[in-house]
């Protein structure tokens, strides 16, 4: 059996050969469920998110991976969803904001920006969440300095920053006291 990635390259290929428009079907597991879209090959992975599977939670600001507002996780690192293409997440996890967590289980990042009250227009908000929970899950306490590096890519117009970081450090103490995983 083929992976999927293989499949989808080879569909991809049977349309150019045939001169067929490269609309091909692929397969994506977002937020733990399996979703087949019909898309063409290099469509950007937000497009698909926001267009073809209702999700807006991730944001469009730059489309040229220098803002941020579009970070999702692919296998849990933060990437940039406006140039990564759809055809290099195939049989790969993609996490979005509306799968970080649940409103009777919010992710603990979730958790510390809404005590600390992080956003103002609240537009680069899920980018940031995005990038400082793929932080965490490397680095449980985080320096101040290993913040800043984590969050230099994700800018914010409304000037949070230092409520951000104050986030951060507040979500690895509730992560702190969390029970570990039996
Ligand atoms: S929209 Fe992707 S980095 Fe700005
Ligand atoms: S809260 Fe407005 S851009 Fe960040």
């Amino acid at each position: 059996m083929s992976c999927p990635d293989q499949a989808f390259a080879r569909r991809v290929s049977r349309n150019s050969i045939l001169g067929r428009p490269q609309v091909v079907t692929a397969l994506l597991s977002i937020n733990d469920d399996t979703h087949a879209i019909d898309v063409a090959a290099d469509t950007p992975l937000l497009w698909a998110l926001r267009e073809n599977l209702n999700l807006p939670g991730t944001k469009y600001g730059c489309g040229i991976a220098q803002c941020g507002a579009c970070t999702v996780h692919l296998d849990g690192k933060p990437i940039r969803a406006c140039v990564t293409p759809v055809s290099a997440c195939i049989g790969k996890r993609i996490t979005t904001i509306e799968g970080l967590g649940t409103p009777d289980k919010p992710h603990p990042v979730q958790l510390a920006w809404a005590d600390i009250g992080v956003p103002q227009c609240g537009y680069c908000q899920s980018g940031q969440i995005m990038s400082a929970a793929a932080l965490l899950a490397e680095h449980p306490n985080p320096t101040d300095e290993q913040i800043d590096v984590a969050m230099a890519g994700n800018l914010c117009r409304c000037g949070t920053y230092n409520r951000i970081r104050a986030a951060i450090h507040k979500a690895a103490a509730i992560m702190a006291k969390r029970p570990a995983p039996t």
